[in-house]
């Protein structure tokens, strides 16, 4: 046990599915998995182990934000023996060559976040995530004729902003669009030498102020959950 994951050491499978949102990874599990079974609900957190096409899986919420996914995704590494986890959450696009409910793949993280400075003095402003699952994806991706942008996104601390240079964003640093955890799981992920990629479903855009409801999201985000638990097998 953790501060804020109550699971069994041995409750926690190698490989986590990640959705911000704990009613989402609740969909999932009853959703997708067989023989699943509850194992965390701290502070709503919701998670759950079980088996997809009998490879065994957790799937647990980050909650929103470089700090909540700072907290998760650091005990699961450290203290469960996690391997690998895949976020799964929704961007803003900061470009109109991206369209409501387009996939993106996050190949890098770019911030302003103090996060990995602060946890171990790392002082570059980007990091990258797994190649290894990356290629995984892209592949399984390619074999369901489903069509995924793979591209930097902007790990924003802020959602309400009054200004956010997102024009300047995506032509200096190629941020497809803004989300608000990869930053966190990536620096996770390298300090423990473990595995970290995140998909997104794009769910709004700072161009074309176009955006989705919370049902039509539901469905867009099948499409991508099951790229997650296909590139997983
Ligand atoms: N900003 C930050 N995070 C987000 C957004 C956004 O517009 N859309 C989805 N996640």
């Amino acid at each position: 046990m953790t501060p804020h994951i109550e699971a069994k050491l041995e409750d926690i499978a190698k490989t986590v599915i990640m959705p911000g949102d704990p009613l989402r990874a609740k969909f999932i599990a009853e959703t997708y998995l067989t023989d699943y079974k509850l194992i965390n609900q701290v502070r709503g957190m919701l998670g759950y182990t079980g088996y997809y096409k009998n490879k065994q899986l957790t799937v647990m919420a980050s909650g929103m934000g470089i700090p909540s996914m700072g907290i998760y995704s650091y005990e699961l590494f450290k203290f469960y023996d996690v391997d690998t986890i895949i976020r799964v959450g929704s961007c803003g696009a900061y470009t109109n060559k991206l369209n409501l409910y387009d996939l993106v793949l996050v190949d890098k993280s770019f911030s302003d976040s103090n996060y990995a400075y602060t946890q171990n003095e790392y002082n570059k402003d980007e990091i990258e995530s797994s190649k290894k699952i990356n290629n995984q994806i892209i592949k399984v991706a390619k074999e369901k004729n489903i069509k995924i942008n793979v591209g930097t996104i902007h790990c924003s601390e802020v959602f309400y902003r009054d200004n956010n240079p997102f024009e300047e964003l995506y032509k200096n640093k190629k941020c497809l669009g803004v989300e608000m955890e990869t930053f966190a799981l990536f620096h996770n992920a390298n300090i423990f030498n473990k595995n970290a990629a995140c998909i997104l479903t794009v769910s709004d855009s700072l161009v074309t102020k176009e955006a989705t409801t919370s049902l039509e999201r539901q469905r867009a985000f099948t499409e991508m959950i099951e790229l997650a638990l296909n590139s997983i097998l």
